[in-house]
């Protein structure tokens, strides 16, 4: 091999992924910040700009358009709310597709319904565009130093192709089959968030009535096997009424409404969640939805306050 040719392969190779995010909340934003601090060149968009302040300041491109970050990039991460928000960027009015061109991929971190994100991938194939589904465990205090747990799904071989950007992003990684699998599966992850929220929630509560310090509760469960990452640290701000939003609760509502949808498609009964979107959507109602999903506690110091 002539030494131009050897000199070209390694700038082929170091050369990094142009990578677009779309949705730059909380969970965007923290992914954009640690993808910038890597060495990613990063193109984004947010329905609301102001929201894509801090990525800009920090070297992103902001662009006004899903259209315009598919030109910008190779791979496009995408981290809105749920399946219709992510319909709308992918193929409304100057989404993605607009701007697609042969390089081009697209990896869904949103939290949506497996059956949807089937669908979803199904049209943009039409497009000629892969769509990988990558949910992630782990909020934005985590994602900001690419410390998540991403689970993947969709083609393997593209999965793979992109696999260094996941791996900036997450520390543990899991492929787990054809499309929308790793969707259903982060679900039931956030059955699991739901069940301990409450289930701490409520012993919080129990313990207060008898005015035993929830403190000693919490320092004896977590001196036991059933101690959880939950129990360990959330919880203790929990008893200090701190709800600043790492996961909104209106937003772990969201995932439990299509955790019951969900459960529906596939022909399950889950009778625990039922219960638990009952008591989400009427703290929602009630005004808690803005608070971290944690605040479920808040709620029920409420209902047996009236
Ligand atoms: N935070 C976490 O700990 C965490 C962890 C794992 C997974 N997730 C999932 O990641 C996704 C984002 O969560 P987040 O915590 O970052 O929520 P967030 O702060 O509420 O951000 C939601 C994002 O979705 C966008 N969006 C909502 N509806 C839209 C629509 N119709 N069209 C276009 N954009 C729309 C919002 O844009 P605007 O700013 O314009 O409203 C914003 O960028 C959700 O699916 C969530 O379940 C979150």
């Amino acid at each position: 091999m002539k030494n131009a040719d050897k000199k070209t392969l390694t700038v082929q190779k170091k050369k990094k992924v142009r990578i677009g995010i779309i949705g730059t909340g909380m969970l965007g934003n923290a992914v954009g910040l640690h993808l910038l601090k890597s060495g990613f060149d990063l193109t984004v968009y947010n329905r609301t700009k102001e929201k894509t302040n801090e990525l800009k300041n920090s070297g992103a491109k902001v662009v006004d358009s899903p259209k315009s970050v598919a030109e910008n990039s190779e791979l496009i991460i995408i981290v809105v709310k749920d399946a219709d928000a992510v319909k709308k960027i992918a193929f409304g009015k100057n989404g993605i597709v607009k701007g697609r061109h042969a390089g081009l991929t697209v990896a869904d971190m949103s939290t949506i319904n497996p059956v949807e994100s089937k669908k979803i991938s199904k049209k943009f194939l039409k497009y000629k565009i892969i769509k990988l589904d990558t949910p992630v465990m782990g909020g934005p205090n985590v994602a900001i130093t690419g410390d998540l747990v991403l689970m993947g799904s969709g083609d393997k071989k593209t999965f793979d192709r992109f696999k260094n950007v996941f791996k900036k992003i997450a520390n543990k990684i899991f492929f787990l089959g054809g499309d929308g699998t790793a969707h259903l599966v982060k679900l039931s992850m956030n059955l699991q968030i739901t069940m301990l929220a409450l289930a701490l929630s409520e012993g919080i509560t129990l313990v207060r009535s008898a005015k035993v310090d929830p403190k000693i509760f919490l320092d004896i469960l977590n001196s036991t096997y059933f101690k959880t990452g939950m129990s360990e640290n959330k919880a203790y701000k929990m008893i200090h009424n701190e709800f600043d939003a790492t996961f909104t609760l209106a937003n772990l509502k969201k995932d439990i409404s299509t955790i019951t949808d969900t459960a529906k498609s596939f022909g399950v009964n889950l009778p625990m969640i039922k219960k638990a979107e009952k008591i989400y959507a009427d703290a929602v109602k009630n005004g808690f939805g803005d608070i971290d999903y944690t605040g479920i506690l808040a709620y029920i110091k409420k209902t047996n306050s009236s």
